[in-house]
């Protein structure tokens, strides 16, 4: 039998002996890479073409090598393609198969190429496309809040400050807080996607090439914006997947805390949601529970995104130009963040689809907590006391309060008086919930008149108006 050499391999020329099978396994990346053959195969097309119209390949060549690729393409597709650990990644799978089928005119591909220009292209289309995946179910997730918003028009609840009772907001602007959260991930992924839209092959290993290439071209066949500037800025550069990994860390972070009021909001002690039955779990041993196991899970599960982001920072880190296979190490956390905001976004979309408001819960829990009294100071400035002189009358009124065991509306205007004699019978209008709602007509206040209108606008963006 022939001893065994490293020229089996792609780049085994100048080696004497056979990769250790240990030294395959641990430098191996095809076991998740395979998950970019799409887009291996599309920047191989795109760069084939562009080498035939340059006269690098003839007529003949290309068709060959696109009639291959698209044969690989179907077999993977398929699942009939045999990955094989000892190539390495997805380009030199692909690259050996297409070898193997259609000889030597496959082995012309890699001209003015390198697998560091290639990965980079690999990922950036990948992102490209997970980018406009995000903001499709961020709009989704965007949906089902404006029809909450809209459904629960002119209901009342407590908005809290420090997790106490604050001052009463409608429910629809709480559901369009999330829409506007949730707006800000989707422009951040635009515009990541904006930023990583520039075509990185024809960097080649990091110098760029003395072939005659033309990268115009292939960036205009991959739908790329234009071309990157520096050959060895491209082939070190991740900051795009970092970018787009903080862009899901940040419409994660935004689902824990909707996560995180969904479980307070469906404990007895809140009892302000009911979450329908079949988005819930049971326990397996006290027959009465009802878990909000999606909310819990999808806020344990911002911890992987950040912990992806942490990986990829810490990667980066001190790195030296230009390519090092270290750069292997950022393909998995961009894929489990990609995997986990996705599913995250998903579910959530479905399970805002199956929450109900408790509103008379709601409501009554603005009855208690003194919950208008911003709004009797505001009452008092109107009348020029000034407000810090206001924000002590009222305090003393609720001490007041406290002390009796009342309300601030249930005091007299005589009671009231001995507190500011400026107080008239006009004062219970702001003390009520709905008036002091409704009061509350700022730019971007709670008042019914603003909610309406931002509510309009939220449903003439996402194309719902009637
Ligand atoms: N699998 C490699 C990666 O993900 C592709 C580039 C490898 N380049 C190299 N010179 N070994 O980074």
């Amino acid at each position: 039998m022939q001893k065994k050499t490293g020229s089996e391999k792609l780049w085994g020329g100048r080696f004497a002996e056979a990769t250790a099978g240990s030294v395959e396994a641990f430098t191996a990346s095809i076991h998740y890479d395979s998950r970019l053959y799409k887009y291996d195969i599309a920047g191989s097309k795109a760069h084939a073409a562009m080498l035939a119209d340059q006269g690098l390949l003839t007529k003949d060549e290309l068709a060959a090598i696109v009639v291959g690729l698209s044969a690989i393409e179907n077999d993977i597709d398929l699942g009939a393609f045999e990955f094989k650990r000892e190539l390495e990644d997805i380009h030199m799978n692909i690259e050996k198969a297409l070898v193997d089928r259609i000889g030597p005119a496959g082995a012309k591909l890699h001209s003015a190429r390198s697998r560091n220009d290639q990965i980079a292209l690999d990922l950036k289309l990948y992102l490209r496309d997970q980018c406009d995946r995000l903001v499709q179910l961020l709009d989704e997730v965007r949906r089902a809040f404006v029809v909450l918003a809209r459904r629960y028009l002119g209901c009342v609840m407590p908005g809290y400050t420090h997790m106490q009772r604050a001052q009463p907001v409608l429910v629809s602007h709480h559901m369009l807080a999330y829409f506007e959260m949730f707006g800000r991930d989707k422009d951040r992924l635009l515009d990541c996607r904006k930023r990583l839209n520039l075509l990185p092959l024809g960097s080649a290993a990091m110098a760029g090439t003395g072939l005659p290439i033309d990268r115009q071209h292939v960036a205009r066949a991959l739908g790329f914006a234009g071309v990157t500037a520096n050959s060895m800025d491209t082939c070190g550069d991740r900051d795009f997947a970092i970018e787009f990994v903080s862009c899901c860390t940040m419409a994660h972070l935004h689902l824990s805390r909707l996560s995180e009021e969904l479980v307070l909001w469906s404990s007895q002690e809140f009892s302000f949601v009911d979450i329908a039955d079949r988005f819930c779990t049971g326990s397996s041993i006290m027959p009465q529970k009802k878990n909000p196991d999606i909310p819990e899970l999808i806020r344990g599960k911002s911890g992987r995104v950040v912990g992806s982001l942490m990986a990829l920072i810490t990667l980066m880190k001190g790195l030296p130009l230009t390519y090092n296979r270290d750069l292997q190490e950022d393909k998995e956390p961009v894929f489990d963040a990609v995997d986990t905001v996705s599913a995250s976004l998903a579910i959530m979309a479905e399970l805002l689809g199956n929450l109900s408001f408790k509103t008379e819960r709601m409501q009554e829990a603005t009855r208690t907590g003194y919950i208008t009294a911003t709004d009797l100071a505001d009452y008092l400035v109107l009348k020029n006391v000034p407000f810090r002189e206001a924000h002590g009358i009222v305090g003393r009124a609720v001490a007041f309060c406290i002390a009796t065991g009342c309300e601030l509306d249930q005091l007299s205007v005589d009671q009231l008086k001995t507190f500011s004699p400026v107080i008239e019978k006009d004062v219970y209008q702001v003390l009520s919930v709905e008036g002091s709602i409704n009061s509350r007509v700022s730019a971007g206040g709670t008042g019914i008149l603003r909610v309406q209108e931002a509510l309009d606008l939220a449903e003439q963006q996402m194309g719902m108006s009637k």
